[in-house]
């Protein structure tokens, strides 16, 4: 049996935070190594090819830290790089481990969230392009109708604190609009990008108090414990600690002072670079 080992979860940056908390707080005993690629965020612009490979290193370098499971926090990296990871890579780097993504547990939860049956989904425009959130609904919540709209400038407001300045606001403010006014009807947002939630309450004073926006963080750590719940195989891999190790390729100071701020506590990270 192998020695037990933290789970893994990876973010393009600081947004991967956000679940890395609800998940933190949902399941505290676990250990916990959180890698933020800063040095080489925002993703939600680069090509299929190049997130495959930022991704495959990030969870190569999480593997090698023993991590058995992986966590893509990220939802650029689930839409462009996570089927592939699964099914091309795992079995040739080792069959036993896993990586899970954001967006399944996402889609499987939206249906229950909609009474008028219309939804919105905003992220960047890396997951919009891939469609990933039209084929997972259809899959889980075929009768729903939704509307997609892709908010690139986001992503680099919040990995540089921008989004509370008049210019930030302004952009939030149109592309909110702009995907409400491709369907009156929708009654619920999900954040499809795990940096959203940092603006969550801009976004919902924007959207109004008659539509539900919803962040990923509470979902994926409620889908990540029973997935633990049912998987024993994986959970006896896992230690039990409680400790939290960061990474991150950007310069440490930066990430500690900006995720200490994200998390509401002193975080002291480890420099590795790709
Ligand atoms: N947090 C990532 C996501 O959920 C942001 C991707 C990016 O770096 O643009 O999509």
């Amino acid at each position: 049996m192998n020695k037990k080992a933290p789970i893994g979860i990876f973010d393009s940056g600081y947004g991967g935070l956000t679940v890395f908390q609800e998940v933190q707080n949902a399941m505290p005993d676990y250990d916990y190594i959180y890698l933020g690629d800063n040095a080489r965020a925002p993703y939600g612009n680069r090509s299929f090819d190049v997130v495959y490979e930022f991704t495959l290193e990030a969870v190569k370098f999480l593997f090698d830290q023993g991590c058995p499971l992986v966590v893509l926090a990220c939802n650029t990296a689930s839409a462009k790089a996570l089927r592939t990871i699964q099914q091309e890579d795992l079995p040739k780097i080792n069959p036993s481990n896993r990586v899970l993504g954001v967006i399944r547990p996402s889609t499987e939860e939206i249906g229950a969230l909609s009474e008028s049956r219309h939804v919105g989904v905003l992220g960047t425009t890396g997951t919009i392009q891939s469609e990933s959130y039209l084929i997972e609904l259809k899959k889980f919540a075929p009768d729903i109708v939704v509307s997609q709209h892709a908010c690139p400038m986001w992503v680099p407001l919040i990995e540089n604190e921008k989004y509370d300045h008049p210019a930030g606001i302004q952009f939030i403010e149109e592309d909110v609009k702009m995907l409400l006014a491709k369907d009156s009807h929708i009654d619920a947002i999900i954040l499809a990008c795990t940096h959203y939630p940092v603006i969550k309450d801009k976004i919902q004073e924007i959207a109004g108090k008659h539509i539900k926006v919803v962040s990923q963080g509470p979902i994926v750590a409620d889908k990540l414990s029973h997935y633990l719940l049912s998987h024993p195989e994986m959970d006896v891999q896992l230690s039990k600690n409680g400790t939290k190790t960061f990474y991150s390729s950007e310069s440490v100071s930066v990430f500690n002072e900006k995720a200490a701020r994200f998390l509401g506590y002193p975080v002291a990270a480890i420099h590795h670079s790709f």
